[in-house]
């Protein structure tokens, strides 16, 4: 008998449009299913917030996701996550799955150098990342880069560009990229912006985002709690009609139109719907 609940979406939400890089590879291994997405980005950033206030707004923001009725939700946020997957965890009935610097595939790629790790100041001040690195460094050198203000630049859609290279090319000049081996995306946004920061880390240097391995625990755990949305589609059907709600807290009609827009750079047309919310 068909579960109820594996009809319904999967929640996703971030500060702004970085965990749209998330969601595109959710939807790349599982088209089947429909998602609603929050935007926070009346609150945006949230990498130069105090913890606490990071903390009670991810929580409004899962209870928000709730109450439409999801059947799992995916806090497509390192900086959140840092600050309250447990007390979310600890609230919501369905799966909760989070996002953290994929610093175990840096060091099992054992190459020879330091992995930097960039991230929003709060991630890298967070408890969680500082477990993080403990527990590895015995294996790397592991160097967190704070990038403060990056996350707005990519927030206003300036994903090329001049203000991008002027802000990588600065924020390089301060580490010894001879000692580098990997970079560690650690906030969602940057992933939008990963062949900018490939060029500005040189060509020597592997680039590593944690967006896949996510998607993948997402389709395990959907797997495992069997809430797949098994529903079958022709395949073109699907591509041309991922069913996507957004939510946006500030600007909704142009954030929306961003998403889209970067959905379909990774060849993901949906069929949307927003709604602004507080
Ligand atoms: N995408 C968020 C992250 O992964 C950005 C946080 C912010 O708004 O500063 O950390």
């Amino acid at each position: 008998m068909d579960n109820p609940v594996a009809k319904l979406p999967i929640g996703v939400f971030d500060s702004g449009i970085g965990g749209i890089s998330v969601l595109a590879e959710i939807i790349k291994i599982l088209p089947y299913e429909e998602f609603v997405y929050f935007a926070d980005t009346l609150h945006a950033p949230y990498g130069d917030k105090p913890e606490d206030l990071v903390r009670a707004l991810s929580i409004k923001a899962a209870e928000f996701l709730s109450s439409i009725g999801i059947k799992c939700l995916v806090v497509a946020c390192n900086t959140a996550t840092g600050a309250a997957i447990n007390e979310i965890r600890k609230m919501c009935a369905f799966p909760v799955v989070g996002m953290e610097p994929a610093v175990k595939p840096a060091v099992e790629l054992a190459l020879n150098g330091k992995i930097l790790v960039m991230a929003t100041p709060l991630t890298l001040k967070s408890k969680k990342f500082n477990d993080l690195i403990r527990h590895y460094k015995h294996r790397s050198e592991i160097v967190p880069l704070p990038c403060p203000g990056l996350v707005e630049i990519v927030e206003k859609g300036h994903i090329h560009g001049q203000e991008i290279e002027d802000y990588l090319s600065r924020i390089f000049s301060t580490v010894d990229k001879e000692d580098v081996s990997s970079v560690v995306l650690g906030c969602t946004h940057f992933v939008l912006i990963k062949e900018e920061i490939k060029k500005a880390a040189g060509k020597e240097i592997v680039v590593i985002d944690g967006n896949y391995g996510t998607a993948k625990q997402v389709r395990t755990i959907l797997k495992n709690e069997r809430l797949l949305n098994v529903i079958f589609r022709e395949r073109s059907e699907i591509s041309l009609k991922t069913n996507i709600r957004f939510f946006i807290s500030g600007n909704g009609k142009e954030v929306t139109r961003r998403c889209r827009q970067l959905l379909q750079n990774e060849g993901i047309i949906c069929e949307s719907e927003f709604s602004h919310c507080g």
